[in-house]
């Protein structure tokens, strides 16, 4: 199972929107996706319906039994967030053997919360690769560069894809960050992924109808784009 962190330290970049909807375009009949909300803010939870009294990531981590839950998207399955995700031991690692108990799935995204917290570290340390989602401001590069050095710090050799997320091509500070993104690829290390995700009134909407983008509106924009950005995936990880 192809195992995939996405962080970023700074809050509201759009992971939980990430995780969620390339859960959902990354998954196929034959391809199964266990996504893991490990924020207690449970966002995306939230955001695929299942934010009821479920068994959780703590429960999962602390070697409880726990089914990841289906969601309205065929074999894409859920281990729902838990408020007192805060809780979790930081002495000893909890989630290699919880992911090894996933090892009928495919691929595992695996939703950070912002900040680095015991469960984000952990994250960071038992993945294959890190996914950090993006917007492009005149900051980025700051908040990008601390993130990477955050990472690199544990995992000096993990790859990183960069994913622009709510990306609107027509300001100016767009182009600029995305100059600024380019030029700092090799020297800091990471990928920077083709598809950029809109920004779009059907992306955020969806999340209020539970459901992903790809489900509430197919022929939006943003739906494309997160099929795009699947598609660019499955090359840059399987090279397929
Ligand atoms: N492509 C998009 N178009 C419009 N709005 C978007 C898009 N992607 C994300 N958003 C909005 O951006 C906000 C932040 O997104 P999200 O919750 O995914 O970020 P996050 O990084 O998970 O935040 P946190 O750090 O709090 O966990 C949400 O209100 C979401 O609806
Ligand atoms: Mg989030």
């Amino acid at each position: 199972m192809l195992k995939v962190a996405v962080f970023n330290f700074k809050g509201g970049t759009g992971k939980s929107t990430t995780v969620g909807n390339l859960g959902a375009c990354l998954c196929t009949r034959d391809r199964s996706i266990v996504l893991i909300d490990l924020d207690g803010q449970r966002t995306l939870s939230f955001s695929l319906g299942l934010d009821g009294d479920l068994p959780t990531a703590l429960d999962f981590l602390s070697e409880r039994e726990v089914t990841p839950i289906e969601t309205s998207v065929r074999n894409l399955w859920l281990i729902p967030g838990a408020l007192e995700m805060f809780q979790l031991s930081a002495d000893e690692d909890l989630f290699t053997p919880a992911l090894d108990r996933l090892s009928g799935y495919d691929i595992c995204l695996m939703d950070c919360s912002p900040g680095l917290g015991v469960s984000s570290v952990q994250a960071i340390l038992s993945s294959d690769r890190i996914l950090i989602p993006v917007i492009c401001e005149p900051a980025v590069l700051k908040g990008l560069s601390e993130a990477v050095q955050l990472i690199r710090g544990d995992r000096p050799e993990v790859p990183i894809d960069v994913v622009r997320v709510r990306y609107r091509p027509r300001l100016v500070m767009t182009k600029e960050a995305d100059d600024l993104l380019t030029e700092a690829a090799p020297e800091l290390n990471f990928r920077l992924l083709k598809t950029c995700i809109p920004e779009g009134v059907a992306v955020a909407e969806s999340i209020a109808h539970s459901v992903p983008v790809t489900v509430y509106a197919p022929r939006s924009a943003g739906a494309k784009a997160y099929k795009s950005l699947a598609k660019e995936y499955l090359k840059v990880w399987y090279g397929n």
